[in-house]
């Protein structure tokens, strides 16, 4: 438009390359000009990509999907942090205008045993999934659609469950974690799901079979570090760590006898 200049910048980007996870990968600079800081993270991503196809080259792998913060797809460290420096936000949700000129920018993918490399950028976290199959659901029929009214259910409880069910799954907890423990993400699959009447039936079976299958999927143990929640862009409490905890030794003890 006449008379408005849009604000860009210039920037290094060092992402990190690498072709599967048998190959060792390594860094590529890359020198992006003239960025707008309007742009999303992710959309300075793409015209990086267009450059690459357009001189031949391999473009960038990188998983996104919903591109507004629900889907938890778009995981990388920005600069050593997940999803990047602001709190609250996944990588698709962040704009250059969090950025100065001049800057460079690493982006490397989430480094953890249980999330392999598929290519640069992408890892696979299909752990995540094997770890709902083993118990993040409601399995009892609950019938048709009840009055809103039938079910009384504390505002409290109602209010915790809906702030657990917020985890998008992206495993930034994991990436953050120097054990790469997944128990923030765990807990809030268990939590959303214990917390209600619907839930309940089944939550001693839920939180034993979850809590296992997190175990033999390689997650590390947590050591009450907090960085987890610290980088989680949904900021879910550790509260939920200690629920989850509670429900085990409850289920434990019930089991054995
Ligand atoms: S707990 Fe937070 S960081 Fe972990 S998977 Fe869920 S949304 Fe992502
Ligand atoms: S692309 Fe869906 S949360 Fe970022």
């Amino acid at each position: 438009m006449a008379g408005t200049s849009e604000k860009t910048i210039n920037v290094n980007v060092k992402v990190w390359r690498q072709k599967n996870k048998n190959e060792k990968g390594g860094f590529e600079t890359h020198d992006m000009k003239g960025v707008s800081v309007d742009m999303s993270f992710l959309e300075m991503f793409d015209v990086l990509n267009e450059r690459l196809i357009n001189e031949g080259k391999d473009p960038v792998a990188f998983d996104h999907d919903c591109r507004e913060g629900i889907c938890g797809m778009c995981s990388m460290y920005i600069n050593g942090r997940p999803h990047g420096p602001k709190q609250g936000v996944t990588t698709c949700q962040l704009h250059m205008r969090s950025f100065k000129d001049g800057d460079t920018i690493v982006v490397e993918p989430w480094r953890s045993a249980a999330f392999p490399v598929i290519k640069d950028l992408a890892v696979d976290r299909s752990a995540f999934d094997r770890v709902i199959a083993a118990g993040g659901f409601v399995s009892v029929n609950t019938g048709n659609a009840k009055d809103a009214n039938n079910i009384l259910i504390p505002k409290d409880d109602a209010d915790e469950a809906f702030n657990a069910a917020a985890c998008i799954g992206c495993g930034a907890c994991v990436a953050a974690c120097k054990n790469g423990s997944a128990m923030l993400f765990v807990s809030a699959k268990v939590s959303q799901l214990a917390l209600l009447p619907q839930g309940k039936v089944e939550a001693q079976q839920r939180v034993l079979d979850m809590v296992h299958h997190m175990d033999m999927e390689g997650f590390g143990n947590c050591t009450n570090t907090g960085a987890c929640e610290a980088e989680c862009p949904k900021e879910i409490s550790l509260e939920n760590i200690a629920r989850m905890n509670r429900e085990f030794l409850f289920a434990n003890a019930n089991e054995k006898k």
